[in-house]
């Protein structure tokens, strides 16, 4: 029996939630249980993002297949963005008429993939559902609620997702706690995340201890390097903090970037912050003329020397344009703090053990909290600097990484995903794969 599924991406942190469930569907299509139904797929890309560092880096990184379908959508207000993607979405599902569609995390297309394909009684499939930070000022706190509304199978990454859903009155059968996608991506690229240069690219680790440049300035050829090595590093790394900013709430807002600016400047009295910038955020903080506070750099190669100024660090965010999975899952893992406001990062730092401070009152992943290393400070300057003192005093919580959060999360929605097409499997035969079977 042969199945068509559609896989939606759209937005930059789809990427790495698709990546995984495509090897688990290519790795189900060669098993040789002959029982299995083949499964067919198409991506589609609906455009959200479009930039080359937003979207093509992540397909290479990732090794996803081009887009079978690009909708081309591109920027706009919610209800432009959204309402693109649904008209042209649904073109492609008229055409081709698939049994399933699967769409990831809390963008608006995936929202607006979910709502086309429901209208036409087309069945979806929410990976990374349950999420809730009981705030529906976000815009993604909207599409969680309503994608999960209409969906038929939800897969949760923690089980307080499935007791959000329980709650809202999805029944027990639909919700699979099945672990995290993003964990999937990160086990699975780590080891060649470390082998990127992009460390050395910052001027951050410069000695021949590491087999790297023996001088601040790699970009020079061997010939022409200079010899001297540059003696006030203390260890290999130049240990450094490492920022995401780009929600409305923090960025779209003067005074909320202010603050969140301040106590950063604090903080670069300690650490370089090293600041892959969002083109929103970027924008944002010239229409504020805030540019004082950051130096922007043409591209990711920074000269050790300037971090530096009269010997003390320089007293400025680091900017420079958003960088691909690989280098940026690479400088997450060396950094000795992150600060974001990011979904995803306050869970990929809990599975690296990496202290995250999240610059936003709330949080959808409370387990990042209760079992991992986050801390929500909001825009709040003092709790900031205070957090980063922490870092400073090694006072920092160990993680746990959460159950089933294990780098098979991909298989185990694909299997469930298989059987139910199949005829439909009760919950309690899909063999374990979901951990409440
Ligand atoms: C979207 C998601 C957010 C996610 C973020 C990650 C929604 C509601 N929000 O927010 O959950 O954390 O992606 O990046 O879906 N822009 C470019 N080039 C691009 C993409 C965007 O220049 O490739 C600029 C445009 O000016 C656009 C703005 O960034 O107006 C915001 O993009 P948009 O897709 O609307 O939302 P994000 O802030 O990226």
């Amino acid at each position: 029996m042969n199945k068509n599924w559609l896989l939606v991406v759209g937005a930059r942190p789809n990427f790495m939630k698709v990546a995984p469930l495509i090897r688990a569907i290519d790795k189900h299509n060669h098993s040789r249980d002959s029982s299995l139904v083949t499964i067919h797929y198409l991506l589609v890309h609906t455009g959200q993002h479009y930039d080359a560092n937003m979207s093509d880096a992540f397909f290479r990184d990732l090794k996803l297949p081009e887009p079978d379908l690009h909708l081309g959508v591109g920027s706009g207000n919610h209800g432009e963005q959204t309402g693109k993607v649904l008209i042209e979405f649904e073109k492609v599902l008229l055409r081709e008429k698939p049994d399933l569609v699967i769409v990831v995390g809390d963008v608006n297309s995936t929202l607006a993939c979910a709502l086309a394909a429901v209208k036409l009684h087309i069945r979806v499939a929410h990976v990374e559902a349950g999420l809730r930070s009981f705030d529906r000022n976000m815009p993604e706190e909207i599409n969680r609620l309503l994608t999960d509304a209409i969906s038929d199978y939800l897969f949760t990454p923690s089980p307080e997702g499935d007791e959000n859903l329980a709650k809202e009155g999805i029944p027990g059968e639909k919700i699979f706690l099945v672990g995290d996608i993003m964990v999937d991506s990160l086990l699975f690229h780590l080891d060649q995340a470390k082998s990127t240069e992009i460390l050395y690219r910052l001027g951050l680790r410069t000695t021949a201890a590491d087999g790297g440049p023996q001088t601040a300035d790699h970009r020079t050829s061997t010939a022409d390097r200079p010899a001297a090595i540059d003696y006030r590093l203390s260890t290999s790394l130049l240990p450094f903090a490492l920022m995401t900013l780009h929600r409305p709430a923090n960025v779209d807002d003067k005074q909320a970037l202010e603050k969140i600016v301040h106590g950063l400047l604090e903080v670069s009295a300690h650490f370089p912050i090293l600041f892959p910038v969002h083109p929103r955020t970027a924008k944002q903080i010239k229409a504020f003329g805030m540019e004082g506070s950051f130096q922007f750099h043409s591209s990711p190669d920074i000269k050790h020397d300037e971090y530096f100024e009269n010997g003390a660090l320089r007293r400025k965010i680091h900017c420079f344009a958003p960088l691909g999975y690989l280098d940026f899952l690479n400088l997450m893992s060396n950094a000795k703090v992150v600060l974001t406001d990011s979904g995803g990062i306050q869970e990929e730092t809990t599975v690296l053990n990496i202290p995250c401070i999240t610059l936003r009152d709330t949080t959808e992943r409370p387990i990042t909290l209760t079992e991992g290393t986050n801390v929500l400070v909001h825009n709040d300057p003092e709790k900031i600097v205070a957090e980063v003192r922490k870092v400073l005093d090694g006072q920092t919580r160990v993680s746990q990484c959460p159950s089933l959060w294990d780098g098979h999360t991909a298989e185990r929605i694909v299997a469930i995903l298989a059987r139910r097409q199949c005829g439909g499997l009760a919950r309690h035969q899909c063999g374990g794969l979901a951990s409440h079977c």
